[in-house]
């Protein structure tokens, strides 16, 4: 299932622009060879490379899916109807969007929003893996199956992996990454948002208590 938004609308002007030059160190290299991929196909439909946004010394990291018509149009990650409800989670958490760094799977627009596909995902993955390197969180929460079966390896549904933390090493260090349901699939199942307000506690519990050796 697609993590495209039950509904596209028109994109908001008042929408944070995409950063520039406003990340630390080795990442503002990695955003400025990013921002001109040609790795795959997308780069002839895209409008805008997605990189990612936030504090890149964060100890909490999301990865989506891959940008949807909005965030190709503005070249910021999820600033449509699930960015509002993945920021709602947070406030609710007692986080803002500066607090953790929010990036996809894919950082350009798939074509109508279609599924991404293993060779877009192979190419993509080397941008994931240095923002993983670079930014060093502790936990990352992966929105939905397509971030979290790339980064468990695994091809379990998110339905049964999500709100249990595994340990796994990505981008040479110890992470937790803790499984979450997208906010697109709870924007069209809302019996969903109870799951996801309980997850998002025990998310907030990991990051608290998170120690892995690094
Ligand atoms: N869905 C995603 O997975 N990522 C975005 O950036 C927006 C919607």
């Amino acid at each position: 299932m697609t993590a495209a938004e039950p509904e596209d609308g028109p994109c908001d002007p008042t929408a944070p622009e995409p950063p520039d030059g406003g990340f630390l160190g080795e990442l503002s290299g990695v955003y400025r060879e990013a921002i001109v991929c040609r790795r795959c196909e997308l780069e002839k439909t895209r409008h805008r490379v997605v990189f990612g946004a936030g504090s890149s010394t964060a100890s909490l990291m999301f990865v989506g899916e891959a940008p949807g018509a909005r965030e190709d149009r503005l070249g910021a990650p999820f600033v449509g109807r699930s960015g509002a409800l993945l920021d709602q989670m947070l406030d609710e958490i007692g986080r803002q969007r500066g607090d953790v760094f929010i990036a996809n799977a894919l950082k350009c627009r798939p074509p109508a929003n279609r599924n991404p596909t293993r060779p877009e995902l192979a190419a993509c993955r080397p941008w994931l893996d240095a923002q993983v390197r670079l930014i060093r969180p502790r936990v990352i929460a992966t929105l939905g199956n397509f971030a979290t079966r790339l980064l468990t390896g695994s091809d379990a549904a998110i339905s049964t992996v999500r709100g249990r933390p595994q340990q796994h090493t990505l981008g040479g260090h110890r992470v937790w990454i803790f499984p979450l349901y997208h906010p697109a699939a709870v924007l069209r199942n809302r019996a969903l948002m109870t799951t996801m307000r309980t997850d998002f506690l025990a998310l907030r519990a990991l990051v608290e208590g998170a120690g892995l050796p690094r």
